[in-house]
């Protein structure tokens, strides 16, 4: 017999698991996460849990090894108060990018984190365009993974752009940007780009014309902004309209983004809430669309075994 549901928020992205609390008309629980003089993390629920079902809501974002280790805590601390489930709500799977080996002797950092969660005491992770589909597998307990394509191609789509081409800025992303394209009824292009070194990119050739169009770069994630700098480069060289929108799931932007992100042939830059927002005024023509009501009816589904595929369909 379940004791119901609680919301848990770790330090990583309060506000949104606050708009999520709200979209299920819930408070979240109560608790105490600090620091021991030597920075290691303290965490103490406040109320009991025993026999409810607990979703932990902590972004794996910046400051990465901070927050993942809170969340692990947090875990950890679930399981040994005994609450009847425990599912971790990573709204920003950090380390993904690393999901293979490209060169020798290189770890699988998605696979480790996948192993340490479930090993921490999750049942269950609830995510968002994780940066591999593929990671999913990486984990013997249930993944499911929402996504915010049909939110940004929605938003697109109210924009009434006329003659644009949804763009992806590597081969790996065409199944992703194919959705959107889809969605909005435009063609594609695709941008082919390798690392001549350690997070460097360089974009040497891009499929698809472009002539003429409005560009729409659809990314999982914007780190640097080096993929998309290369990216802008490359349309403007095959000859696309000046006015450039790109969206993206998960703004990480670190500071070198700004910079590139405001070039002038940027329209708009949009992303979610996935992580927190840069302060106002850091990045102007900046949107952020909430994932909040996906979280949250994905929440309210898993606690009433209620279909989750059906939220995008
Ligand atoms: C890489 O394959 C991802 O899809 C993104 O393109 C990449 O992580 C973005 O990083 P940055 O903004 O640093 O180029």
């Amino acid at each position: 017999m379940k004791n119901g549901m609680k919301l848990f928020a770790g330090t990583g992205n309060r506000p949104l698991a606050e708009a999520i609390a709200g979209y299920l008309g819930m408070q979240l629980g109560e608790v105490s996460i600090s620091r021991f003089s030597d920075g290691e993390c303290y965490v103490k629920f406040c109320e009991s849990v025993r026999g409810v079902d607990a979703f932990v809501i902590q972004p794996t974002c910046p400051p990465v090894d901070t927050n993942l280790v809170e969340l692990l805590i947090m875990i950890d601390a679930l399981k040994r108060a005994s609450a009847a489930s425990i599912t971790a709500v990573i709204p920003y799977y950090g380390y993904a990018r690393q999901e293979k080996k490209d060169a020798p002797r290189e770890p699988i950092t998605a696979k480790l984190i996948a192993d340490i969660l479930t090993v921490a005491g999750a049942n269950r992770i609830v995510t968002m365009d994780l940066h591999a589909g593929a990671i999913q597998g990486f984990f013997n307990i249930p993944v499911d993974h929402l996504t915010a394509i049909p939110l940004i191609s929605s938003y697109i789509k109210e924009k009434g752009l006329q003659n644009i081409v949804i763009v992806s800025t590597d081969e790996g992303r065409v199944k992703t940007v194919r959705q959107v394209s889809s969605r909005l009824g435009a063609p594609i292009a695709v941008g082919y780009k390798y690392h001549p070194e350690h997070q460097k990119t360089q974009m040497t050739h891009l499929a698809g014309d472009v002539e003429g169009k409005i560009p729409i770069i659809v990314e999982d994630i914007i780190t640097t902004g080096g993929s998309i700098n290369e990216c802008v480069d490359a349309l403007l060289e095959h000859g696309c309209k000046p006015e450039i929108y790109v969206a993206a799931t998960h703004g990480v932007l670190t500071e070198p983004a700004f910079d590139r992100l405001s070039r002038q042939e940027i329209k708009e830059v949009i992303i979610t809430d996935t992580i927190p927002a840069p302060p106002p005024g850091k990045l102007e023509r900046l949107n952020v669309l909430s994932v909040a009501p996906l979280f949250g009816e994905a929440i309210r589904r898993v606690h009433e075994d209620l279909s989750i595929t059906s939220l995008f369909y």
